[in-house]
């Protein structure tokens, strides 16, 4: 059980207490966020930020306090075992905990787990926070695929980088990152592309339960490999991830709030803003308002849409969705003909 569990209260794949309010909008600033749209996070970082008290840290690793009682959107996280506790472990295996899924749809069993150090161009990880998006069900769920279990899920978080392997030259022990399940080698021809992120190297592979330098997994319980998936398995305390599938960020930002910058919000912000790319004015509809549909709107707001229709089974979904720009809610349950047919005649 690592930090905040957005969206996994209730589902049979954890269960855990509910999770508190979060406001995902509330981001200080991330290296990840175009500066374009940077102010825009920052400005409501001052409008809706959490005050620190509220502001669960584990304690032995990350200090917050507020520099300004009144702004309340100015927090300082110290890392004070920088140099000494977390480098006393480099070169060594870990034993930590991680939530095993031994079996396709059978409840995560948490497990002590034997985390190996990293390889060439790899870096181990302390996870902080962890998210639970849709994908982790769906390859847990495992129907239709190709089985790869027993297996350590997760791939929505951040953390720290406790130490490096060889090669390794860009991140540093003490830096903060974010994991990205498609990474970039920089050097092939999709990495140099202004088009495509599908690198050719680090692009997502569901199938694939090892590190690609060795094809060897880093996780083991009593000797026996547990596979990783999509690159990050971030399920588990600690983690070994190829250093292109890491997004350094600014140490200032909140871990627990920017982890769903991992995966999330910038699928569904880049599906609006790279992909779709709406016209100021347009209308627009998104089908599902979990945290891929909210931030796809988010998106939509940001580009100047007029009309935003959000359209879930789920018509709890349409309060959360108005703060996101959802102008319209369509319930497809409410209407006999298919919903497409309901949108064209809105
Ligand atoms: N990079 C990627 O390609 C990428 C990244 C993240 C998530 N995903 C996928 O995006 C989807 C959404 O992920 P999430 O984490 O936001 O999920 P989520 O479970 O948080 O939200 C899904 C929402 O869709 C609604 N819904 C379900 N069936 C529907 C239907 N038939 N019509 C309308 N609404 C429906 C649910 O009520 C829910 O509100 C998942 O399929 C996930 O696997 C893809
Ligand atoms: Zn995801
Ligand atoms: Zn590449």
């Amino acid at each position: 059980e690592t930090g905040q569990q957005r969206r996994s209260h209730g589902h049979p794949l954890f269960r855990l207490p509910s999770p508190r309010k979060n406001n995902p909008s509330s981001f200080l600033t991330c290296s990840m966020i175009p500066p374009a749209l940077r102010r825009q996070y920052i400005y409501r970082a001052r409008h809706s930020f959490v005050p620190h008290q509220n502001h669960k840290q584990p304690t032995n690793q990350l200090q917050s306090r507020s520099r300004n009682e009144r702004s309340r959107s100015i927090f300082l996280f110290e890392f004070p075992e920088r140099s000494s506790g977390l480098m006393a472990t480099a070169g060594k295996v870990i034993k930590c905990k991680a939530a095993v899924a031994w079996e396709a749809g059978k409840p995560l069993s948490i497990e002590e787990v034997e985390v190996a150090p990293p390889q060439a161009m790899e870096v181990r990880v302390k996870i902080l926070y962890t998210a639970l998006c849709h994908t982790d069900v769906y390859f847990w769920e495992a129907k239709g695929q190709t089985p790869v279990f027993p297996r350590i899920l997760g791939h929505e978080a951040g953390g720290i980088v406790e130490s490096v392997g060889e090669g390794v030259t860009e991140l540093v022990p003490g830096d903060h990152v974010l994991p990205v399940f498609t990474g970039e080698c920089k050097d092939c021809a999709h990495c140099k592309s202004e088009e495509s992120n599908l690198c050719d190297l680090l692009r997502i592979n569901v199938d694939r339960g090892v590190m690609i330098g060795d094809g060897q997994s880093r996780f083991t319980i009593s000797g026996k490999p547990i596979f990783h998936f999509v690159g990050t398995s971030t399920f588990s305390e600690y983690t070994v991830i190829h250093v292109g599938c890491l997004a350094k960020i600014n140490p200032s930002a909140p871990l627990d709030k920017v982890c769903v910058l991992s995966c999330g919000i910038s699928t569904g912000l880049g599906a609006t803003l790279n992909v779709a790319k709406p016209k100021k004015g347009s209308t627009v509809a998104i089908f599902g308002l979990g945290a891929v549909g909210l931030a796809a709107m988010e998106g939509a707001k940001m580009a100047g849409a007029s009309r935003i229709i959000g359209v879930d089974l789920n018509p709890a979904k349409y309060e959360q969705a108005k703060k996101f720009g959802c102008t319209d809610f369509v319930n497809p349950m409410d209407h006999t003909k298919p919903v497409q047919e309901v949108l064209v005649e809105m």
